[in-house]
C-alpha cells in the first residue's frame, strides 16, 4: 500500500499510523480521509495487527480539523453528503473496528481532529495538546459524530459547553473532563502509547472485539442522533453565518456574527 498523507509501519502486532500533512496541521482533506478508509479497511482484515496507534506528524498538531478550504463553497446537500460519507467511511468505521485504536494526541485536536480522537477507543495526550470543537465559530456544527460521541464520553453538560463556546481545553483540563486517559510530556508520547499497546496485547483479542461491539451497541441503537447530526450539519451550509465564518478563516480575519 502506498499513501501520500499517511505514514505507517507494523511492529510486533502494533500498527503505528501518522497522519502526514504537517504543512496544513494534518487537516483532513478528501484525499487523507480516503487513505484513512483504505488503511483501516486493510488493517481490519489483518489478524496479526492487534493494536493500532494513531498520531499526527509534526510537533504542532494531531489534526487541526476538516480542511475548511475544501468545503467553503458547499451547499446543504453537499454538506450532508460530506458528513454521511465521513461518518460511514472513517469515523464510525474506526469506532467499530475489532482492533483497539489508541489516539496519541500530540498537539491541536480540533473539529474533525477531535472527532477522530473521539472515534478511537483510548486517548492519551501530550501536555501541549489543545482539544476543542470550534465548528460554531465557522457557522457549523460538528458533523463527524462530535455531537454524539463528545456527549457520550464526557457527558451532556460539558459537551454542550464545549460545542457552544468553541473553547479549547488544555491537556490537564481534558484529563479532568475524562476526555483523555493520560497526559505525558511530548517526548514520552510514543513510549506511553507503546505501554498502552503492551497492556492491551496481554488480553484476549476476540474478547476485546466483542467488548467494543457491546459497548458501542448502547450508543448506536437506535442510530438516530448521528443521522440528525448529518442533516443539521448540512443545513448549516445554507446560512449566512457559515459563509461569514469560513470566509473569515480563509481570509485570515475574525468572523463577525453580530446581528446589529
Ligand atoms: N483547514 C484548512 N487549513 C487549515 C486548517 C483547517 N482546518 N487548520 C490549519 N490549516 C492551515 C492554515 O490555513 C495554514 O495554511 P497556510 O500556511 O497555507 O496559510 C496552515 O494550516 C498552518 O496553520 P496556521 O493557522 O498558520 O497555524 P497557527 O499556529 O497560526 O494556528 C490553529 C493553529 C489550529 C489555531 C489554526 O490553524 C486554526 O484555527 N485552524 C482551524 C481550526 C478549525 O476551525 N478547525 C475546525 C474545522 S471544522
Amino acid at each position: 500500500m502506498h499513501f501520500n498523507h499517511l505514514l505507517f509501519e507494523i511492529q510486533d502486532e502494533v500498527a503505528w499510523v501518522s497522519l502526514h500533512r504537517p504543512e496544513k496541521l494534518n487537516a483532513l482533506n478528501r484525499a487523507l480521509l480516503e487513505e484513512l478508509h483504505q488503511l483501516f479497511s486493510e488493517l481490519r482484515n489483518q489478524e496479526k495487527v492487534r493494536v493500532i496507534v494513531l498520531t499526527g506528524s509534526g510537533e504542532k498538531a494531531f489534526v487541526a480539523g476538516a480542511d475548511i478550504s475544501e468545503f467553503a463553497s458547499f451547499n446543504s446537500e453537499e454538506g450532508r453528503a460530506l458528513a454521511q460519507k465521513g461518518q460511514e467511511e472513517v469515523f464510525d468505521f474506526i469506532a467499530k473496528m475489532n482492533t483497539p485504536v489508541i489516539a496519541a494526541i500530540n498537539g491541536y485536536a480540533l473539529g474533525g481532529g477531535l472527532e477522530l480522537a473521539l472515534a478511537c477507543h483510548i486517548r492519551i495526550a501530550t501536555t501541549t495538546a489543545r482539544l476543542g470543537l470550534p465548528e460554531a465559530s465557522l457557522g457549523l456544527i460538528p458533523g463527524y459524530g462530535g455531537t454524539q460521541r463528545l456527549a457520550q464520553i464526557i457527558g451532556r453538560g460539558r459537551a454542550t459547553e464545549m460545542i457552544l463556546s468553541c473553547r479549547m481545553l488544555g491537556a490537564e483540563e481534558a484529563l479532568g473532563y475524562g476526555l483523555v486517559s493520560q497526559v505525558v510530556a511530548p517526548e514520552n508520547l510514543m513510549a506511553t502509547a507503546a505501554e498502552w499497546a503492551e497492556r492491551l496485547l496481554k488480553n484476549a483479542p476476540q474478547a476485546q472485539a466483542q467488548a467494543i461491539k457491546a459497548i458501542d451497541a448502547n450508543y448506536t441503537t437506535p442510530a438516530s442522533g448521528f443521522k440528525v447530526e448529518q442533516k443539521l450539519f448540512g443545513d448549516c451550509f445554507d446560512t449566512a453565518d457559515f459563509k461569514e465564518g469560513t470566509s473569515a478563516f480563509l481570509e485570515k480575519r475574525k468572523a463577525d456574527f453580530s446581528r446589529e
